[in-house]
């Protein structure tokens, strides 16, 4: 199995390129389905995941085809509704196909996500969704089992115990754009994923009111066309590597960054003392001067986001002082801490807080990542370790980062991967 080797001490300098969103294509590919010709879709990344939606769509009869960082989809031969465990056990947004195949089909049998290394994972919401627009669902043998002979536009609303969702939120959009008149969808999740979707249907001749709100209005019934789009830059790369430039006191640059999607994490990092400014086409994020602790809420879009708690964390666990991180999303995102205190991080968890004392060095060892975005505060936080970290189960970072060693080292950080 491979694994990342970091040694720690280089301040990273330079520009990097933002890459195209992971979260925001695999909605886009599945919503592909719905059109009545191709779709060409660019500034597609190249990771696992994306992979594996290439897969889910090859099972249900379509045909997608990814060369460079283009994307073609033809949807011409999609007949199957069923997304298998193999598929959905590897990735959990597979799920997207409920919606898609409903849509399109009237039928979708998608095995049950279950639960994973961040949380219970809960689709609830997705499947209240779909049952108000009028299909049958039923849960056997590990499978959800969803059937409509006609969808009908309603009022749903989706807010969940953690507020919206915007797995949920994907599966109803779809499903909504082939129902019969209109759909109101009450606490939409606002996430930049999701408006990149309601963007991508309505370019595709949907009819979808209020985009970037959480009161979405769907108008169903319209024929959708296959069309040429291009993916948002992915904000948590671009959030990695501004933190990357912060815990190393570097300077970088990101180049094709979406500033206003990154508004929350650059705030709390000019709190703790770093410089963050546009610049032209970009970000610059140099450090200057001491860091202050800070506390930090996780919350939905546009709040501090989930899929940042380990990586702030891990810039924290250097700062003097007590910081408290605090997850309301995912019960059970803190398993980066355990690997963390290994490398001399001082971290405690008290349920859903995680209080950070900043120690004057981390030294490197060797450390297991649990999930994709803890694999990657693991190497943050190796970049400034004394001497070596191995970071193993390097396949979770593989999912949503794209050559993510070969972007470090070319701003100057000691970092490889081993076979
Ligand atoms: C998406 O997951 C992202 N995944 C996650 O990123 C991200 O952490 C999450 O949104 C929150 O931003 C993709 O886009 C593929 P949710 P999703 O449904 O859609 C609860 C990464 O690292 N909930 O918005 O699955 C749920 O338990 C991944 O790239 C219900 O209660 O998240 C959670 O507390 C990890 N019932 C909250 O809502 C439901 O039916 C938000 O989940 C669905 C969700």
């Amino acid at each position: 199995m491979q694994k990342i080797s970091v040694k720690g001490g280089k301040p990273l300098k330079g520009e990097v390129i933002v890459g195209g969103s992971k979260n925001a294509t695999l909605p886009v590919m599945t919503a592909a389905l719905l059109a009545d010709s191709p779709c060409s879709i660019q500034n597609v990344p190249h990771l696992n995941d994306i992979k594996t939606m290439t897969q889910v769509l090859g099972k249900l009869g379509a045909k997608a085809e990814l060369k460079d960082h283009k994307l073609s989809i033809d949807p011409a031969k999609f007949d199957k509704f069923e997304a298998p465990y193999e598929l959905v056990k590897t990735m959990r947004a597979s799920i997207y196909s409920l919606g898609a195949c409903l849509a399109r089909l009237g039928e979708a049998k998608v095995s049950l996500p279950g639960g994973c290394a961040i949380g219970a994972r809960p689709i609830d919401l997705h499947l209240k969704g779909v049952e108000a627009l009028g299909a049958k669902v039923t849960i056997e043998h590990g499978y959800v089992h969803a059937k409509a002979s006609k969808l009908k536009g309603t009022t749903i609303l989706l807010a969940g115990p953690h507020g919206p969702s915007l797995g949920a939120t994907v599966n109803v959009l779809m499903a909504a754009t082939a129902a019969e008149g209109t759909t109101v969808i009450e606490s939409a999740s606002i996430e930049p994923e999701v408006t990149e979707l309601v963007d991508f249907l309505n370019a595709m001749g949907a009819s979808i009111e209020g985009r970037g709100t959480p009161r979405l209005v769907i108008h169903g019934g319209k024929r959708l066309k296959g069309i040429e789009y291009s993916v948002l830059p992915d904000r948590i790369e671009a959030g990695t590597f501004m933190i990357a430039a912060a815990i190393t006191r570097g300077d970088v640059t990101l180049k094709g960054a979406e500033i206003s999607h990154l508004t929350a994490v650059s705030e709390k990092l000019r709190q703790i003392g770093v410089l963050v400014e546009e610049s032209d086409g970009g970000l610059r994020v140099r450090s200057a001067g001491d860091y202050r602790p800070a506390d930090v809420w996780i919350l939905p879009y546009p709040g501090f986001p989930t899929d940042m708690q380990a990586q702030i964390m891990a810039l924290l666990a250097t700062v003097p002082g007590v910081s408290v991180i605090t997850e309301t999303i995912w019960e059970n995102r803190f398993m980066h801490v355990f690997e963390m205190n290994r490398m001399g991080a001082d971290i405690a968890i008290d349920r859903s807080h995680a209080v950070v004392k900043g120690v004057p060095k981390l030294t490197g060892a060797p450390v297991m990542a649990s999930d994709l975005r803890a694999s990657a505060a693991l190497i943050l936080a190796g970049l400034v370790a004394e001497g070596e970290t191995l970071v193993q189960r390097v396949y979770h970072l593989d999912r949503g980062y794209e050559r993510i060693e070969q972007k470090l080292s070319a701003l100057g950080a000691e970092i490889k991967r081993l076979d």
